[in-house]
């Protein structure tokens, strides 16, 4: 059943709905686990640098759902707001986005409601990053309940651009001099110079390593030893990030407001 259905049949509280928001990014943690396990065993080397996992707190939906000019009812959330629950990953190179991107879209459970390719199609502000929207369906005792989850899946060269970014339009309350802007715009035009010579870069080093009859190179597993710190206890490094760059009209106090609602995740986790 959708999260419409459920709450149609009277499942209507918040909790209950926080519950499922938080089991789907759970779900997403482990799926995104597995894939970069899989990857590694594949190819020796991981893809992911690291994840981020985030619910949006209430006062922040509550600011989403009247800019889009609906009233605050959990009916309107679970129709209209797609990233109460969501997940970023960061990648090492462009290529891997779209390897994972296939593998997540190929999971039989996961429905892909939209996708929004900002690499290919930046936005005016020079922002890229690859944004899905999917369900995944949560297991309840006596039901099945499809849970949307937004995923932004970017390198970290475009996740660094990202958060600078986010720091100047905060700083210039959305009106940053244009001068700032431009540059930003070019950084942005850097970020992905950067990342095509990193790719290639990588490429040759593969490449020269075969030559030498190298199969595995040690440096490539260098990212299995590379999380410290905020580690999950079964391996890859799910950060309860704090801090994720919102988005413009979002952004008044929801920083605050979200670290409250990760050390919630966290603490219910
Ligand atoms: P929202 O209603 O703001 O969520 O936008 P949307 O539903 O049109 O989704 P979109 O895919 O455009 O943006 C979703 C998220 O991407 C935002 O919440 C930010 O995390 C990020 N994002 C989008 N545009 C920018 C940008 O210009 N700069 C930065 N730093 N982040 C952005
Ligand atoms: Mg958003």
């Amino acid at each position: 059943m959708s999260e419409q259905t459920y709450m149609n049949e009277g499942i209507d509280s918040w909790n209950s709905f926080m519950l499922l928001y938080n089991s789907a990014l759970k779900e997403m943690g482990t799926k995104v686990e597995i894939l970069n396990d899989e990857f590694q065993h594949i190819h020796q080397y991981n893809p992911i640098e690291y994840v981020k996992k985030r619910i949006k707190t209430p006062e922040s939906i509550v600011k989403k759902l009247k800019r889009y000019g609906y009233e605050s009812t959990l009916e309107n959330m679970s129709k209209y707001v797609n990233d109460v629950a969501g997940v970023r990953i960061v990648c090492s190179f462009t290529s891997d986005i779209y390897r994972l991107t296939d593998m997540i879209r190929a999971q039989d459970d996961i429905t892909v409601l939209s996708i929004k390719d900002y690499i290919k199609n930046p936005k005016e502000s020079g922002y890229k990053s690859y944004h899905m929207i999917v369900t995944i369906p949560i297991f309840l005792s006596d039901r099945v309940v499809d849970t949307k989850v937004e995923i932004q899946i970017r390198t970290i060269a475009m996740d660094f651009w990202a958060s600078l970014e986010h720091k100047i339009y905060y700083k210039f309350e959305g009106n940053a001099p244009e001068y700032i802007s431009r540059d930003l715009r070019e950084c942005s035009s850097i970020v992905s110079m950067l990342d095509a010579k990193m790719l290639s870069l990588n490429e040759a080093i593969m490449e020269a390593k075969k030559e030498q009859g190298d199969p595995r190179p040690e440096s490539w597993d260098r990212n299995a030893q590379a999380h410290t710190g905020d580690e999950d206890e079964d391996g890859i490094s799910i950060q309860e990030e704090m801090e994720w760059n919102l988005h413009r009209s979002d952004l008044e106090n929801e920083d605050e407001a979200l670290n409250q609602a990760s050390v919630q995740a966290g603490k219910k986790a």
